[in-house]
């Protein structure tokens, strides 16, 4: 590769695939940060990846809102710089008022939705998640546990007491959507979400450090800490059309029983976010590094 591309003579196609190849090797150190994480967890020592301070817990800043106007906007990749095929076309939506919270949901907040017996209360969850939550028992965030009257969660440093106003991070869609209508709101759709991403320009959160690898206090940007899980099903846009060949295999074949989240996380490389990013996962899935924040 190297001898090709110092050789000049590579063709606009062929660069493009090397782009393409470089995303796509970013999107699997993300993913292997994920994985190393979730073997770690299951180690009976608990082995540390990175080592860093122990966490210093700050005030957890009040939820406001982000209000804005429905109508027909645009959403979809520009066609200036790198994109994915599932990020176009640019094409117009219409939307009505909405508004978004100024901040992620935190870990203080979803403890409360554990006090309020939030996973044992049918009302709050779709039937699919209802049926996850007594299939899996799950009773709190991926990787919690409860140990001498404290929650703990397992980091990329060892397992370490949860941090208040950290953003609840490893909650899969269906707990998402269960936490938003328990708090009288509701999860934001990625159309909404992308035209609120867009107000605030280049605001980002925390993206990849390698000398931590875990989000931090839940700030006011929408780009970092933790994936957001949307309403939205993970379908193509209007006039989407898979390239010919391998790389028409790239996000087209996937589009089905999975939903859409936004933004980027605290393991995703820096320089590979976009607010038109569209990631997906199905419903159930715990070891990405997810949360939310809702919108009403
Ligand atoms: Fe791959």
């Amino acid at each position: 590769m190297v001898a090709a591309l110092e050789s000049g003579r590579l063709d606009d196609a062929a660069l493009d695939l090397v782009e393409l190849g470089c995303n796509h090797e970013q999107q699997h150190q993300e993913l292997l940060l994920m994985d190393i994480k979730h073997l770690f967890s299951t180690h009976a020592f608990g082995p540390v990846y990175v080592d860093r301070e122990p966490d210093v817990p700050g005030e957890v800043a009040p939820m406001g809102w982000r209000e804005f106007a429905g109508g027909v906007h645009e959403v979809g990749a520009v066609g200036s710089g790198f994109a994915y095929d599932n990020e176009g076309p640019r094409h117009r939506v219409y939307l009505e008022d909405f508004a978004v919270s100024d901040r992620l949901v935190t870990n203080a907040d979803w403890l409360e939705f554990m006090a309020d017996d939030g996973y044992r209360r049918h009302e709050f969850w779709l039937s699919d998640g209802w049926g996850t939550v007594n299939q899996t028992g799950w009773h709190a965030p991926g990787y919690w546990r409860e140990e001498d009257g404290g929650w703990t969660t397992f980091t990329l440093s060892g397992r370490r007491p949860v941090v208040p106003d950290e953003p609840v991070t490893h909650v899969s869609f269906y707990e998402a959507d269960a936490y938003a209508r328990w708090a009288g709101a509701r999860l934001p759709t990625e159309f909404e979400w992308e035209v609120a991403a867009g107000t605030l320009g280049d605001a980002r959160g925390r993206l990849l450090d390698p000398g931590r690898c875990h989000p931090g206090r839940a700030g006011s940007a929408m780009v970092g800490d933790v994936w957001e899980w949307t309403a939205s099903a993970y379908l193509p846009y209007p006039g989407f059309v898979p390239a010919n060949g391998a790389v028409g295999e790239y996000n087209g074949k996937f589009m089905s029983d999975q939903h859409v989240l936004r933004g980027a996380s605290a393991v995703t490389p820096a320089g590979h976010e976009r607010i038109t990013y569209r990631n997906f996962f199905p419903a159930a899935s715990r070891w990405v590094f997810s949360g939310l924040r809702l919108a009403r």
